[in-house]
């Protein structure tokens, strides 16, 4: 946010600083280089305020307060570190972890999935003070082959009810009871595939604990080597989503949202997110095929399927005109083989007749 020279102060650790009306501590305390712990926080999101483990103290008010709910006030006094926080955070993360069936899950599960573990880790919480019941039941029973719902690693941050309803507008996941029996669930307690879920994944990419994962990453969680992230476009549509493919040697094992993707903020489809075993499913063709005079289909090299394609285009120009044919550009092809698909059509056949299947 750009900073208005004459707007107004507060005091962050002892430094004045200025911030833009309606921002709030947190978003002044990050922009500052002051780094606050979170769970229940997602910046594409309305602040929650669930996890507390946010705090700050202001000077004037009695306990401490959510940084990522408080608004900036001139003139506050904002201490976002000392002893007596970081005891607080300390013990809210060794609480949290204790009612969870497991901290440390596969990091293929999820974009934000490392959050809780790498904030345990660092505070040192992995003490078991507080170790005694669970919450959470997962479902194991939902046969959706795209999200694993293991709720017994959920810390009710709502990061994905509030996701699913912000960023996706579908409502689809909502949480049940109250206290230590919060469940995240689906309309009637029943299964994903029969509620109003697109199987966007967002759900999945903001959960902090791996409860809600991908199931087509963790497919290939077997396969060697260590994974690298390369930033990328997703190739099925015009929209242009920013992704990181995570590859393990030559073999694509998970695909993430970019969050900071300019044209999708983190969102993905279905497609985007989960279909991408096309690419080196068995069946892939690899090589043209021909039919043959009994019509079935046989392999070719590129010169006979080529030529075969012209005789075919040239027969249908000549028999009934250029304007009988129609052509579609793949939205898999990059935009150089796009410009030589319309000049083909365009000075070669010699119709206007031609799009782009990136025009959905
Ligand atoms: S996959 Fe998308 S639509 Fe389905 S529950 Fe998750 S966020 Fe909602
Ligand atoms: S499933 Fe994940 S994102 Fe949803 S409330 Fe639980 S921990 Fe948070
Ligand atoms: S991040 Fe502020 S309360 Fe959870």
């Amino acid at each position: 946010m750009p900073q208005d020279p004459n707007g107004p102060t507060l005091f962050l650790d002892g430094q004045e600083v200025r911030f833009e009306t309606g921002e709030t501590l947190f978003q002044v305390a990050e922009r500052y280089g002051k780094p606050i712990p979170t769970l229940c926080y997602d910046d594409r999101l309305e602040p929650f305020g669930g996890c507390r483990l946010c705090i700050v103290e202001v000077e004037g008010i009695r306990n401490p307060v959510a940084s990522c709910t408080t608004k900036a006030e001139p003139g506050m006094r904002v201490t976002t570190k000392n002893g007596t926080l970081e005891m607080h955070r300390r013990v809210l993360l060794e609480m949290v972890a204790s009612e969870n069936r497991e901290v440390d899950v596969d990091p293929l599960s999820g974009y934000a999935s490392q959050e809780l573990a790498t904030l345990v880790d660092r505070y040192d919480a992995r003490t078991g003070r507080f170790q005694g019941h669970r919450s959470g039941t997962s479902r194991p029973d939902d046969p959706n082959p795209f999200i694993l719902r293991d709720y017994e690693n959920c810390i009710s941050c709502y990061r994905c009810v509030r996701v699913c309803a912000e960023q996706e507008g579908d409502y689809a996941i909502s949480v049940k009871n109250r206290g230590f029996e919060t469940q995240i669930t689906v309309e009637f307690d029943g299964l994903l595939k029969e509620s109003a879920c697109t199987f966007c994944g967002q759900c999945v990419q903001t959960c902090p604990t791996g409860a809600l994962a991908d199931l087509k990453a963790l497919a290939r969680k077997e396969v060697p080597g260590d994974t690298k992230k390369t930033r990328t476009i997703c190739p099925y549509c015009g929209v242009g989503c920013a992704v990181d493919m995570l590859t393990r040697g030559d073999t694509i094992v998970g695909i993430q949202p970019a969050m900071d993707g300019p044209a999708n903020e983190g969102a993905l489809c279905v497609k985007g997110q989960f279909a991408f075993d096309f690419i080196q499913h068995r069946d892939r063709l690899t090589t043209p095929f021909v039919r043959d005079e009994g019509g079935r289909l046989r392999p070719a090299s590129w010169d006979e399927a080529l030529d075969r394609a012209a005789e075919g285009l040239k027969a249908v120009v000549e028999e009934h005109g250029a304007h009988a044919l129609y052509a579609v550009a793949s939205g898999r092809a990059p935009n150089e083989a796009a410009f030589l698909m319309q000049k083909f059509v365009r000075a070669g056949l010699g119709t206007n007749y031609i799009d782009n299947c990136s025009r959905a």
